[in-house]
């Protein structure tokens, strides 16, 4: 039997379209477009829905479109920390999902620590830059079928 290419959705939220330029000490330098090359690097048989958007109700659509998909990646930027709206978007979404945050997030600020998505994904990687998409897009596919 031949088994369909896996898609993975690699969602990046608010501001996160500024990678590169922004506090390259806290994010690193390379850009969302350099992450995207690394993954398609990383994981040639996978096909990627890689997308960005400012705006919440975007990402919102963004997240139902993933429920199709072989498994789902997301940096929800600042809206981690107060988005329910993404968090009951996630909940429903029955597909390996991994939260990622290039930062340190526990080591950084106290509004920081907090994340209202979590308990609406299954793993969060955090801290390890632009290889945490890598250990997060690996994890949903081990994960692929397991449901
Ligand atoms: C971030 C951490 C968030 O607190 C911040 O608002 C971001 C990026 C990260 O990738 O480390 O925009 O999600």
């Amino acid at each position: 039997m031949i088994e369909p290419k896996p898609t993975v959705f690699v969602l990046n939220g608010v501001n996160l379209g500024t990678l590169g330029q922004r506090r390259p000490e806290v994010y690193g330098t390379l850009t969302l477009k350099d992450i995207e090359k690394l993954l398609r690097g990383e994981f040639p048989s996978v096909t990627f829905e890689f997308r960005q958007t400012d705006h919440e109700g975007e990402m919102v659509g963004f997240i139902r479109e993933a429920a199709a998909s072989t498994g789902l990646v997301v940096n929800p930027g600042a809206w981690t920390h107060y988005s329910y709206a993404l968090h009951d978007a996630l909940e429903v979404v029955d597909v390996p999902k991994v939260e990622v945050h290039l930062s340190n997030v526990r080591a950084r600020e106290e509004w920081r620590q907090r994340s209202v998505v979590s308990p609406a994904v299954d793993a969060v990687v955090a801290g390890m830059g632009a290889r945490g998409y890598v250990a997060a897009v690996g994890y949903v596919l081990s994960r692929a079928g397991s449901r």
